[in-house]
């Protein structure tokens, strides 16, 4: 037998009694990896605000507050009135757009909670410098931007008591069962053959300008 192969089977005879030895002690579970999160690594990660305001940390701030922070912060690619500048996304306006060939999503015409826009805002905005802002600063700018979006008044205070209970234009649009057939259903599987869909067509890329026209 060549030295390779012994040093092989050698090599494998460790490993099965290594493996017996981790069985042996696999119920105390000391790997001796990582380290277990801090209360403040947590609270770094858990930041998440749900629809009904669950989560929401504690803050307030009004439309007037806010427009000088969003004209600093945001106002750049946003443009001063939520119009978008070049291609920004837009974040004012676009209601009752939704059912026309070209759609205006916005936070004011299609975002169903006012929750996730302070969630999105505070997460993820401005971009490149996402998580800059105060909680007072975000609830600030939500409030703003709301306004904006005729759905609350300039003086109105939005904070964490109430960010779950805004009403927002569009909250009726989503609902569930999802309608659409490879959604999971909360009552069963989802349709993954010979489902029963219909195929009106109700959008075309040219219209909604995502395909580019030419000679072809
Ligand atoms: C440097 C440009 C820039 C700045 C400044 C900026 N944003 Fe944005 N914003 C973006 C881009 C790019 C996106 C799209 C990001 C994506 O889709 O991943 C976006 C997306 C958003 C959206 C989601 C829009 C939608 O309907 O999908 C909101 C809301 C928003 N920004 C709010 C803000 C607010 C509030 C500020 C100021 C605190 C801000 N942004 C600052 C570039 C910017």
């Amino acid at each position: 037998m060549s030295a390779l192969v012994k040093t092989t089977i050698l090599g494998l005879t460790g490993a099965v009694l290594a493996f017996s030895t981790v069985t042996a002690t696999a119920g105390e579970r000391v790997f001796g990896l990582g380290t277990l999160a801090t209360k403040e690594e947590i609270q770094g990660w858990d930041i998440d605000v749900r629809p009904d305001g669950l989560g929401a940390p504690i803050g307030a701030g009004t439309a007037l507050d806010g427009e000088d922070i969003y004209a600093d912060r945001c106002a750049h690619c946003h443009g001063d009135f939520g119009e978008g500048v070049d291609r920004w996304p837009i974040l004012v306006g676009g209601h009752d757009t939704l059912e026309s060939e070209d759609p205006v999503k916005t936070i004011g015409s299609y975002w169903p909670y006012a929750s996730t826009a302070y969630d999105y805002i505070y997460r993820a905005m401005p971009f490149g410098e996402a998580q800059s802002l105060t909680h007072d600063e975000t609830y600030m700018i939500v409030a703003y931007l709301l306004y904006m979006n005729d759905v609350i008044d300039d003086d109105f205070e939005l904070n964490n008591e109430n960010i779950g209970t805004i009403e927002m234009p569009n909250q009726g649009g989503f609902f569930m069962p999802d309608p659409r057939p490879d959604a999971q259903l909360a009552s069963g599987e989802p349709c993954m053959s010979n489902c029963n869909v219909s195929t009106e067509i109700i959008g075309r890329a040219r219209i909604i300008d995502v395909t580019p026209e030419g000679d072809g």
